[in-house]
């Protein structure tokens, strides 16, 4: 079914650009394929463009992706582009014209030419959501001097010698959710995705207020009225928002889709849910070491601090706790791993990168370069947007051997001196981005996420209820499991 539709956007089965070779395996897409394409083009110095798909007249290749299973399986979709266009490639899919790239070296090429003041593409629903109310966010929408101004504080607060401070929040937010799901040992873990949010939601918020504080006031905190409901506003925002993912949100508004209000009403309750959050937090945090009151001795202007602090806690919500579902349906689906990884935490750590290679929460990065460059040999025009396709990266056999087995140990050093056991090209798995726009949360994730494990590991066999059912990635904005995952806690002793 699925070379149907290829073949039939592609009629040749392969590319258009002149001169370009038909890669029918995956394998042929290699680095040494790119390396010779790029050194070939710069000995010559002339404009090659980039290979990409023949679509239909009107909707493009479109249609492919609709065929493949819409924008869900967008992963799967530009996986098998590269497997016969390349490395990198061009394609317009929707409202979106874009180079994919998925080599390891051209990925690091593209950090290294985003420019002072690196832009991504954001969801275009959120663009237009923040234009229609006048909405002022934080990080993740800014951009020039305003972005670099405020990164610069964040990345001292929450990246530089930020691992002390993070640890004991980070621990006693998972001693308490253990000890809650401990009371329903042997049965189905209740509402473990709802649960999960409210893990990485609480995580962060103790990290505001700072540890001692947290320890101090942690019923009164979770009894705020902004703090409950806002993990469940946070899921919808990203519930909603995939389901506009392939419309341009202009268009949904106007034919006045029920999708659009229902987006717009998530967003309003997370928005307005965070920011009236982090008032209520303020008092909780004074004269502790928590984020709220570095960044306010940093200078930052309250009203400033809210929305930065607020998008904070609806990056955060999603991304950890989705991470978090894949790295336990790993666990549980590897027994033997899993009881490495509970003796071990250098085994454990490559628990979480494995999880992350697999099913990277954002399949995804992007750029927008901001002149003109050149990408495996192809030229590549100022301002266009550019997709790492992490899916592809990750899964790859040239970047590491037996791509789709879960082998925490590749990770490991083969020796004190040698390079990482399973792992030919770091760089190919990338889940927090790099350089300077690089995930602002990826320390504390990091943290948290190994807290919750080890833990978790300590006192409990992890077991799916239904070994049998196979879990499959989809991408609603992030990517998720098909179906709820269903997991039970049987303890150790
Ligand atoms: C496993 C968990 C997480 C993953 C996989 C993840 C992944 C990412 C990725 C891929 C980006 C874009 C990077 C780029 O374009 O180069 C990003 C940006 C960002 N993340 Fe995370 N993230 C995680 C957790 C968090 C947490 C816990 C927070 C907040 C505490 C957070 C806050 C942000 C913010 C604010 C940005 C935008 C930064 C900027 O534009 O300067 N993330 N994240």
């Amino acid at each position: 079914m699925l070379s149907k539709v290829l073949a039939m956007s592609c009629p040749r089965g392969g590319c258009t650009a002149p001169g370009q070779r038909i890669l029918p395996r995956r394998m042929q897409a290699t680095v040494s394929h790119t390396a010779a394409i790029r050194e070939a083009s710069e000995r010559e110095e002339v404009v090659r463009e980039a290979p990409s798909p023949r679509g239909l007249p009107l909707v493009g290749t479109t249609l492919s992706l609709w065929l493949r299973g819409s924008a869900a399986q967008l992963h799967r979709y530009v996986d098998l582009r590269h497997a016969q266009l390349g490395p990198v490639y061009r394609e317009a899919i929707g409202p979106v014209d874009a180079y994919f790239v998925a080599d390891p070296l051209e990925m690091r090429r593209v950090f290294q030419l985003e420019g002072k003041h690196p832009r991504n593409l954001l969801p275009d629903a959120w663009i237009l959501y923040n234009q229609l109310y006048g909405c002022k966010r934080g990080l993740l929408f800014m951009d020039g001097e305003e972005w670099l101004h405020f990164r610069r504080i964040m990345n001292s607060i929450m990246l530089k010698d930020a691992d002390t401070g993070m640890e004991q929040p980070c621990r006693q937010v998972a001693a308490d959710l253990v000890a809650e799901w401990s009371q329903h040992a042997h049965q189905q873990v209740p509402r473990l995705e709802q649960a999960l949010y409210q893990w990485s939601t609480e995580v962060l918020v103790a990290n505001l207020v700072g540890g001692d504080k947290f320890a101090e006031h942690s019923s009164a905190i979770r009894r705020l009225p902004g703090l409950r409901g806002l993990s469940e506003q946070v899921r919808q925002v990203f519930c909603e928002s995939s389901k506009l993912s392939l419309l341009p949100a202009r268009v949904a508004r106007a034919i006045r889709l029920p999708a659009w209000a229902r987006f717009e009403r998530a967003v309003d309750h997370a928005v307005h849910g965070a920011s009236s959050l982090v008032l209520d937090l303020l008092p909780f945090s004074r004269g502790g070491d928590g984020m709220l009151e570095r960044m306010l001795a940093a200078g930052v202007e309250l009203s400033d601090t809210v929305r930065i602090v607020a998008d904070l806690i609806l990056a955060a919500g999603d991304t950890s706790a989705v991470t978090m579902q894949w790295v336990l349906y790993l666990l549980a689906k590897n027994p033997d791993a899993q009881e490495r990884a509970a003796q071990d935490p250098q085994i454990l750590r490559g628990v979480v990168k494995e999880a992350m290679r697999l099913y990277p929460v954002a399949p995804f990065l992007t750029r927008i370069l901001p002149d003109e460059s050149r990408l495996a040999g192809y030229t590549i025009p100022g301002g266009s947007l550019v997709l790492l396709s992490l899916y592809t990266s990750g899964r790859s056999a040239a970047n590491f051997p037996d791509p789709s087995r879960f082998w925490p140990e590749r990770w490991s050093r083969e020796n004190s001196s040698g390079g990482l056991l399973g792992v030919n090209h770091a760089s190919a798995s990338i889940p927090f981005g790099l350089g300077a726009r690089s995930c602002i949360g990826r320390k504390l994730a990091d943290i948290q996420l190994t807290q919750l494990i080890s833990q978790l590991l300590a006192g409990f066999r992890i077991e799916l209820v239904e070994p049998e059912k196979e879990v499959d990635m989809v991408l609603r904005l992030v990517s998720v499991p098909n179906h709820p995952l269903k997991l039970k806690l049987v303890p150790r002793k």
